[in-house]
């Protein structure tokens, strides 16, 4: 039974402009990546919701999704999803390890391209930070007897996280070709379910970040030691994945531009993580045909103190936008309309990512409109309320 048709809302989706000629804002105007154009340049982060069974995603998924699709938003990331069972953060992570797990990404990626928002994923491997349980179950190790794998952790070296997680084993170079294998399969599912952005997650002290970051790696071959060896892997996999990811489609990366080991995000930590090596890993990545960047930071360390407030990413997102060239997703406490404005007008990114502000408000995209005194269109089913 067809309820409604979403054909309209596509065509002008919610969160577009009413007047075009008349809209001088930069947030509220469209942007191209390749093939793919989003109505806005607002983007929800992705977020865990640890509500998966056995990877697959079901209808709490599609309702909070969609929801945000609904609201005008220009591009959602669907929230780190697993590339083996193994590199789950939780035992109800989304994943995409097996075919059968497709259909249930493609119903919510329809429903949001439906909606006139650009679907995107983030893939991601847990790493060392694998098999815990969810902040609300009580972030704790779970063991094998409860649904766990704390036997079979995987990282770039043997170092735990803290003692709260489990104890990883580093991989062999013939385990990282066979997890390699596991992005790519991973990806191809992706694009099978009709996700227009991928996302590669390399942040917050997962696996890729454990290779990249000194202060985990502390390999003697070819992969550990010099920034050049630390880079290695992540790269090896990212153009394995980016070859097999169609051309036509925007390919993001989210970076730690930091481990904040060293007070100060523009400290130097030449031997562990810091922004003059995501600078040079940036490069590297925007050879390889990364659009995007998403300069989150932090996630790998135990016990760091964030200097946590309004904006206090946006220089990582400027200096990497500046130095390197490319295109920026800025993320962390963005909570105003005015707020993304100002970073776009001021060139220190190009798309604004926003979190729990969507979880406080699922209607932000609207609500950042009326800040700035834009006139958008609202869904359809919504309109009566615009006024
Ligand atoms: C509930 C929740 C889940 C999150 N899950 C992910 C995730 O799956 N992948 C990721 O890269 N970051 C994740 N993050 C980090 C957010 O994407 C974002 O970078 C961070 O919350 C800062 O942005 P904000 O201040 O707008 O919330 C999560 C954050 C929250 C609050």
């Amino acid at each position: 039974m067809v309820l409604f048709s979403a054909a309209e809302n596509k065509s002008f989706p919610a969160g577009t402009p009413l007047d075009a000629s008349k809209n001088d804002s930069l947030l509220f105007s469209p942007i191209t990546t390749r093939s793919v154009t989003a109505h806005n340049k607002i983007v929800v982060a992705p977020m865990c919701m640890y509500s998966a069974e056995n990877g697959y995603m079901n209808d709490f998924h599609l309702a909070h999704l969609g929801a945000l699709a609904l609201k005008g938003v220009g591009s959602i990331f669907i929230e780190a999803t697993a590339v083996e069972a193994r590199g789950r953060v939780s035992p109800h992570d989304v994943g995409l390890w097996e075919d059968g797990q497709i259909a249930a990404v493609k119903k919510v990626v329809e429903f949001i391209k439906a909606q006139g928002s650009v679907p995107g994923l983030q893939l991601n491997h847990a790493g060392r930070k694998a098999s815990m349980g969810s902040p609300f179950s009580g972030y704790r190790l779970i063991l094998e007897h409860e649904g766990g794998w704390s036997q079979d952790i995987v990282s770039s070296s043997e170092l735990p996280m803290n003692e709260r997680h489990a104890n990883p084993r580093a991989l062999t170079v013939d385990d990282m070709l066979l997890v390699k294998q596991k992005w790519v399969d991973a990806a191809l599912r992706a694009d099978k379910a009709g996700v227009e952005i991928l996302q590669i997650h390399s942040a917050h002290g997962y696996l890729l970040h454990s290779f990249l970051s000194g202060n985990v790696n502390n390999r003697t071959d070819q992969y550990g030691g010099s920034l050049e060896n630390r880079l290695r892997y992540p790269l090896e996999v990212i153009k394995a994945i980016r070859d097999a990811w169609p051309a036509e489609k925007p390919f993001w990366v989210r970076i730690s531009s930091s481990d904040f080991k060293n007070d100060g995000a523009f400290s130097k930590d030449d031997h562990g993580w810091d922004i003059y090596q995501s600078i040079e890993y940036a490069k590297e990545l925007k050879k390889l045909g990364v659009d995007v960047i998403d300069c989150s930071s932090g996630g790998i360390l135990p016990d760091v103190k964030y200097p946590v407030g309004p904006l206090w990413q946006v220089p990582f997102s400027e200096t990497i936008k500046k130095e390197v060239g490319i295109a920026t997703g800025a993320v962390g406490m963005i909570t105003k309309g005015s707020e993304g404005e100002s970073i776009l007008q001021e060139n220190k990114a190009d798309f604004v990512c926003v979190a729990r502000q969507f979880l406080r408000d699922s209607g932000f995209a609207l609500t950042a409109a009326r800040e700035l005194g834009v006139s958008v269109k609202w869904p359809n089913q919504f309109e009566r309320a615009r006024q």
